[in-house]
């Protein structure tokens, strides 16, 4: 069957390639794939950047953003031929470390945790694949169209359960989010504000697009000046910073509320210095009692709390994150930007 596969840190070996037929295990799904989507991290697979072939591989099937559906399930399982299907890309460490064991293997220690698509496991882009199914999500059947935002929304899903932690360290009734950055995680998270009631508002630089239109028909602001003004403007209890850009991450620390949180979502490559008043921050953050947190991958209860939230937002404006749908034999198109993209999706052998 095909799948598209790379060379780990060589750039231009993206391509679709002939990989065996998936063969299930005891407890597997067989799974037909329907598409993946392509993500920031993919585009870094693919120039070389990053990624970890599987021990033992010449290659690694990429796609972690996975939707799918069900050919067949084993005896007496809760899933059925023609279910919707999102697989999880983390799986635990073997040692395992005290998260992993937990279940908590979005909270990895030791960082020998792997993932699908990305670090030493196949990914989902391929005609077909197979999947524990205690590491398989099911789909409300109305998302068919959408199902392959649900691994971002796990990632925001997990960004939200940080924040609301963080914030039950002392009396917490936030009012106001600022979301960083309009691409799918910052529209995604943008979503969840909106759905815990929050006053939501949204930063981008782009003033023509989908974007504007889409954050307002959220029911949240569109900011396209300065991070300053913005933070001045909308004294943010809580920020939410899904562009890795350093002057907005110290802009956002510096920009919160009194007991203001900044949840970090965003990866940025290593190397781009900035001068910052350390003094100032510093001083501001303990002040303030301000707490900025890391967040990563998503455990199975962010990808529940996921499934939940698309199940309760509107698929039609779900579908207009999705910008383009290109089959995988054109999948070069899918990796080359367009000014309007917000998601674009590589369709698979179960709907071409
Ligand atoms: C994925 C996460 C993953 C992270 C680091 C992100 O693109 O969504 O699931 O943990 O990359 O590899």
């Amino acid at each position: 069957m095909r799948a598209l596969t790379v060379i780990p840190h060589e750039q231009g070996s993206l391509a679709v390639t002939d990989v065996p037929d998936p063969q299930p295990g005891d407890g597997d799904l067989l799974v037909d794939g329907v598409a993946i989507g392509v993500c920031g991290t993919d585009k870094e697979i693919a120039a070389g950047d990053y990624g970890w072939k599987p021990p033992g591989a010449d290659r690694l099937v990429i796609g972690h953003e996975s939707l799918g559906r069900v050919r067949a399930a084993p005896d007496g399982s809760d899933f059925a031929p023609g279910d919707l299907v999102v697989g999880v890309v983390r799986r635990p460490d073997p040692v395992p470390c005290g998260a992993c064991a937990h279940g908590q293997f979005d909270m990895c220690r030791n960082g020998r945790y792997t993932e699908r698509g990305i670090k030493e496991l196949a990914g989902y882009a391929s005609d077909a694949w197979c999947v524990e199914q205690d590491f398989a999500v099911k789909l409300d059947p109305r998302l068919a169209d959408v199902g392959m935002l649900l691994e971002p929304t796990s990632v925001v899903a997990k960004a939200w359960e940080q924040v609301e932690k963080v914030g039950q360290r002392a009396w917490f009734e936030p009012r106001t989010a600022l979301v960083t950055g309009a691409g799918p995680i910052g529209l995604l998270t943008a979503l969840l504000a909106v759905q815990r009631g929050l006053e939501t508002h949204v930063l981008d630089r782009v003033t023509q697009g989908p974007k504007p239109q889409l954050i307002q028909d959220l029911g949240a602001t569109y900011h396209a000046d300065s991070v300053d003004a913005v933070t001045a403007r909308v004294k943010p209890d809580i920020v939410i910073e899904a562009t890795g850009v350093g002057e907005l991450v110290f802009a956002a620390m510096a920009g919160t509320s009194p007991y203001g949180i900044v949840c970090l979502t965003g990866v940025s490559p290593a190397g781009r210095t900035l001068e910052v008043d350390a003094g100032t921050l510093n001083r501001d953050i303990v002040l303030e009692n301000d707490a900025v947190v890391g967040s990563v991958n998503a455990n199975l209860g962010h990808y529940q709390s996921a499934a939940d939230a698309l199940a309760g937002a509107d698929v039609e404006w779900l579908k207009r994150l999705i910008s383009r749908r290109v089959p995988l034999a054109r999948f070069a198109e899918a990796f080359a930007s367009q000014p309007d993209d917000v998601k674009v999706v590589i369709t698979l052998g179960g709907v071409e």
